[in-house]
């Protein structure tokens, strides 16, 4: 069977947890492929609220096995705690999750490095969620880092205080002042790896290749947003893998010819948190007003985020190189009430109209250039059916589906599992 694969087509933070959690019923493994603990997928069901940061979000479904592919990044302290946060729940992890031994492990001196090297950068920082994400993957494509599977090495020990002592010495030449205590911070690190190695480790590509043999479904959940890609996102302001498409290859052992659908979801506006590029930001009560209803602040940082106007050129480029079939469109309830809704189509880049996703998108190279709708008054978030939802808004979707040419499948009025409309 095909490996179905979910992805956010904008800076991250656009529902994914919701919409995995939504469609885990349908399938027998959820694998997360990239990404780290920078994530933060958020699922409401029964009143409860749920923040997983690098847990698959099928962990909540009675049946679904989830796999942390080889892609993804682990910090066994976030980890231990995140499987902390679920010990009300009667979950069998050692059944439930699996463990990629190929996924690279986040020391405690690679979140040091991180919050040293954007401290360095001063006003150009990218605005990093400072959870180790960056030098991990640094280590990984320098052939340093440590590994899932090193931990069952008999020279494990030595490994890691090698790495760490020369991260001491990558900090003395940052020169950046950081106060930590690394025998506390070490402690915490080896309780985290006790717990991780309590969970069972796999050879995920031959899992996962051998599911499929075996005709099961599975779904690629993907972090963060196509625009924070290394390769394709606004650089350097992005995070350090590949968040499209072809990193469900690469951070699962799965060959191309073997993905199937490609879900996209998108808000119906667009927001970003952290530093870089972002031509349709609103700094005005419009932009605040999202910000509100939506209860827009990081998930895993908490930082507000910044708010703008639904952006199509940005759009098309993310569904081109994800190839994405079928479209999500969350958060529509957030818009309501809204007299005029305005959707970017093109770019004024130095003095011309384009209408594809350029090399810089920096502020002083391109201006927005939008088409107006009619707002709507109606709460959707009552809403059930596709039939109740109003004819304005039918008009905005109908309009996205004709620029981006992909049918727009769900739309998602709460944050609820069950505020979810299928069209
Ligand atoms: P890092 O991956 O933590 O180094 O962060 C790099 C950039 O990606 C920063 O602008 C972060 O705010 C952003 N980022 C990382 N993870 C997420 C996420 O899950 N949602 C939204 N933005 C993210």
């Amino acid at each position: 069977m095909a490996v179905n694969l979910l992805l956010g087509l904008q800076w991250g933070d656009e529902g994914k947890g919701k919409i995995v959690d939504v469609l885990t019923s349908d399938y027998d493994i959820i694998a997360r492929f990239q990404g780290g603990p920078n994530a933060g997928h958020t699922l409401i069901f029964d009143g409860y609220k749920h923040v997983l940061h690098t847990i698959p979000s099928g962990i909540f479904h009675k049946t679904a096995v989830n796999v942390v592919g080889n892609g993804v990044v682990i910090d066994p302290v976030i980890f231990k705690r995140e499987l902390d946060n679920l010990s009300q729940f009667d979950i069998d992890f050692t059944s439930k999750l699996l463990i990629s031994r190929k996924a690279h492990l986040i020391l405690p001196t690679h979140r040091l490095l991180d919050a040293a090297s954007e401290t360095a950068k001063g006003k150009a920082k990218i605005g990093s969620t400072l959870k180790g994400i960056g030098p991990t993957y640094m280590d990984k494509t320098g052939r340093n880092g440590l590994r899932v599977g090193d931990l069952e090495m008999e020279d494990w020990n030595t490994r890691y205080d090698a790495l760490t002592k020369k991260h001491l010495k990558m900090l003395d030449f940052h020169g950046i002042e950081l106060e930590y205590d690394l025998d506390e911070l070490q402690k915490e690190f080896n309780e985290g790896v006790k717990r991780l190695k309590e969970l069972t480790f796999i050879d995920s590509e031959e899992y996962l290749n051998n599911a499929m043999k075996n005709g099961k479904s599975i779904l690629a959940e993907g972090a963060q947003g196509s625009l924070l890609d290394v390769d394709f996102g606004t650089y350097p302001f992005v995070t350090s893998s590949n968040t499209t498409a072809a990193g469900a290859c690469t951070g699962l052992g799965i060959a191309p010819n073997k993905i199937g659908d490609v879900f996209g979801i998108f808000k119906a506006y667009v927001t970003r948190v952290g530093s870089g590029p972002f031509p349709t930001e609103l700094f005005d009560e419009d932009g605040a007003r999202m910000a509100k209803v939506g209860h827009e602040f990081g998930a895993t940082t908490g930082r507000p985020r910044r708010c703008g106007w639904l952006d199509i050129v940005a759009l098309k480029y993310a569904v081109q190189v994800n190839g994405v079939t079928q479209l999500m469109m969350m958060k529509g309830d957030v818009l309501s009430g809204f007299d005029t809704l305005k959707v970017c189509t093109s770019y004024k880049y130095k003095g011309k109209e384009i209408s594809h996703f350029p090399f810089n998108i920096e502020p002083e190279n391109v201006t927005p250039i939008y088409s107006e709708f009619k707002g709507w008054s109606e709460d959707l978030t009552k809403m059930t059916s596709k039939e109740e939802l109003p004819q304005n808004l039918l008009d905005y979707i109908a309009f996205i589906e004709k620029e981006v040419e992909v049918p727009i499948k769900i739309v998602s009025v709460g944050p609820d599992r069950k505020q979810t409309i299928l069209r």
